[in-house]
């Protein structure tokens, strides 16, 4: 039976993808390319959909029998949330919704979720555990507490069965090259970093540098691609043991400045890389480091690329080589940015 993954030309999915057809999984993608990269896959079984159109994804589960979902499609985007809720709650939650009832229709009942640290909202303690206070700051952080919640109440009543991974944050590529991060626009601080070596930009700038940490600059967990991929694989081998429904954080449980990782961008790069501080960006926490011990311990987790050196290594050697040239968008994120631009204007 195969395992269909929403989203799976996206960042995280893809590289799940990879890690998954690695191990000899049977997998299905569906993505409707707003944001992910058909040139991401390789020659897994494809279609171009999105989730809310219930008719083509029943078509899918009727084309294949589906042993569980991973799902990863959603809007991820902090700032553009807070701009956009109509689109999140709709492509987030309304999406969620569609793929749980279409799961229910085929009697599929076991789906491993991704999900973020962004539910937490501002910590009140650090380590951050599961069962910390949920109390999003962005919109984005609340939808995808939303179809965390929407998942549990369809467990209540209809048994279905989920695995929910808060990611911290997810950074690095495959340690092949072959594939890595392409977001557009770029707003992550590790990508943007590496736009500097890569003559992409002239310098970085640091958000704020009066935060109360060891340097003033923000603190996060980063964590590589591939063990987050991993995850996923445990996760499901998880619900494939019969276990229950949960939560699990995914971090390193390692805090760095965002001057430290400016430190070894530079040191990795060997480029100056100049940076600048800059006020800070609205909402964002000092401090976010996730404990992990409930994820090493119940899915038997064991991240392999823990190191700042090998996350930023990894992302710099595909930055570095033709990956970074591939940034060709497809005519479906082409209009997406339209239709987003659209919006943005009909709604002023
Ligand atoms: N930063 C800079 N300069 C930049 C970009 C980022 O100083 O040009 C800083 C940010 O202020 C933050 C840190 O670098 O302190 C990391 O920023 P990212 O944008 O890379 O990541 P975030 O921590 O904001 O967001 C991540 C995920 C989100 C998730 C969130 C949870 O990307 O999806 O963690 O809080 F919602």
């Amino acid at each position: 039976m195969a395992i269909l993954v929403t989203g799976g030309a996206g960042f995280i999915g893809s590289h799940t993808v990879k890690h998954f057809t690695d191990l000899g999984e049977e997998v299905i993608v569906v993505d409707n390319l707003h944001t992910g990269h058909r040139g991401s896959l390789s020659n897994e079984i494809f279609y171009e959909l999105d989730i809310r159109d219930t008719a083509a994804l029943e078509h899918v589960f009727n084309q294949h029998p589906i042993e569980a979902v991973i799902h990863f499609a959603a809007s991820s985007l902090v700032g553009e949330s807070g701009q956009h809720p109509h689109e999140y709650y709709h492509n987030n939650v309304y999406g969620t919704m569609c793929l749980l009832d279409v799961m229910r229709r085929n009697d599929v009942n076991w789906i491993v979720f991704s999900s973020t640290a962004a539910t937490y909202g501002d910590p009140e303690r650090i380590p951050i555990k599961e069962q910390d206070v949920t109390s999003p700051t962005n919109t984005y952080g609340e939808t995808k507490l939303t179809m965390e919640k929407m998942m549990k109440w369809y467990d209540h009543a209809y048994g279905l069965k989920y695995v929910s991974l808060r990611y911290f944050n997810a950074a690095g590529a495959h340690p092949s090259g072959a594939i890595g991060e392409r977001h557009d626009p770029e707003t992550h601080l590790i990508p943007l970093i590496l736009e500097v070596p890569n003559n992409q930009r002239e310098k970085v700038y640091i958000f704020g540098d009066r935060y109360p940490t060891k340097d003033g600059t923000c603190i996060r967990d980063y964590v590589h691609v591939m063990d987050l991929a991993s995850a996923h694989h445990d996760a499901l081998n998880y619900l494939r043991a019969g276990k229950e429904s949960d939560i699990f954080n995914l971090g390193n449980g390692n805090g760095y400045s965002v001057k430290e990782v400016i430190a070894m961008a530079r040191e990795v790069t060997g480029h100056p890389i100049p940076a600048e501080v800059k006020e800070r960006r609205d909402g964002d926490p000092a401090q976010l480091i996730a404990s992990s011990e409930k994820a090493k311990q119940m899915l038997g987790w064991e991240p392999r690329y823990g190191s700042l050196r090998k996350i930023i290594e990894d992302a710099w050697k595909w930055h570095s080589g033709e990956g970074a040239g591939k940034k060709v968008s497809t005519i479906s994120e082409r209009l997406y940015n339209v239709r987003l631009a659209i919006s943005k204007s009909s709604f002023k």
